[in-house]
């Protein structure tokens, strides 16, 4: 059997969905290990729970930062990590063009919102003040522009009448937890291509089945 993929995981913030990821190697749902988290904030609550886990949790702190300079940093903990595979999970910054290179098609990102609505900061709010009826997040590869590359994932959630941005946002939550791991273990397992901007699945083969 092939080693276990390993995943490089950025985050700003709470990291509930770097939680929802291992928590879903842990019980086997997902064959992954998480080589690394690097949090570009020393107050990301994600960084702390990462270390509480046993996990190389790493700062590389960004403010008044030159992004190039960052990114540089980030892309060499990951590459000396060994990751395949790259997660921004709440990662607040947008990736300089050098970093997207770095990881051809090798890294994805979750947005709260069904994009190519509402991307950008605010995405259940301004889908609330749209007056969409429903909304979800989308799990996608990262290029060079911010929320915009090939969708893997989505999933639905409906807005309901009652929601505010705070209410919409934990039932999308939910939903992203659950989203991210299957997009991961879809990545991983390589049976996707690439055509354009849509990612196609491919059958396996019944021999490599
Ligand atoms: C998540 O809702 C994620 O979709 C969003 O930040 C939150 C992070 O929560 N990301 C973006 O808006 C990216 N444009 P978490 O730290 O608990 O995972």
């Amino acid at each position: 059997m092939s080693p276990p993929k390993k995943l490089g995981i950025l985050l700003s913030g709470r990291g509930s969905n770097f939680e929802a990821i291992a928590d879903s190697i842990q019980s086997g749902r997902l064959a992954a290990e998480i080589a690394i988290v690097i949090s570009n904030r020393a107050d990301a609550a994600g960084l702390d729970s990462a270390r509480r886990r046993g996990l190389n949790a790493v700062l590389i702190p960004s403010k008044g930062r030159v992004r190039e300079e960052h990114d540089a940093e980030v892309v060499s903990a990951l590459q000396q990590a060994g990751v395949d595979l790259v997660c921004l999970a709440g990662y607040m910054r947008l990736l300089s063009p050098a970093f997207v290179r770095a990881f051809p098609h090798r890294i994805l990102n979750i947005h709260p919102s069904l994009l190519p609505a509402f991307a950008g900061v605010d995405a259940h709010k301004q889908a609330i003040e749209y007056g969409v009826k429903v909304s979800g997040c989308t799990v996608h590869f990262v290029d060079e522009h911010l929320d915009q590359g090939p969708i893997i994932l989505q999933k639905i959630v409906p807005v309901l009448e009652s929601d505010d941005d705070h209410s919409l946002a934990a039932r999308i939550l939910e939903q992203e937890h659950i989203a991210y791991s299957e997009a991961i273990g879809m990545v991983l397992s390589g049976e996707y291509e690439v055509q354009g901007r849509r990612v196609v699945r491919r059958q396996r083969s019944v021999e490599a089945r």
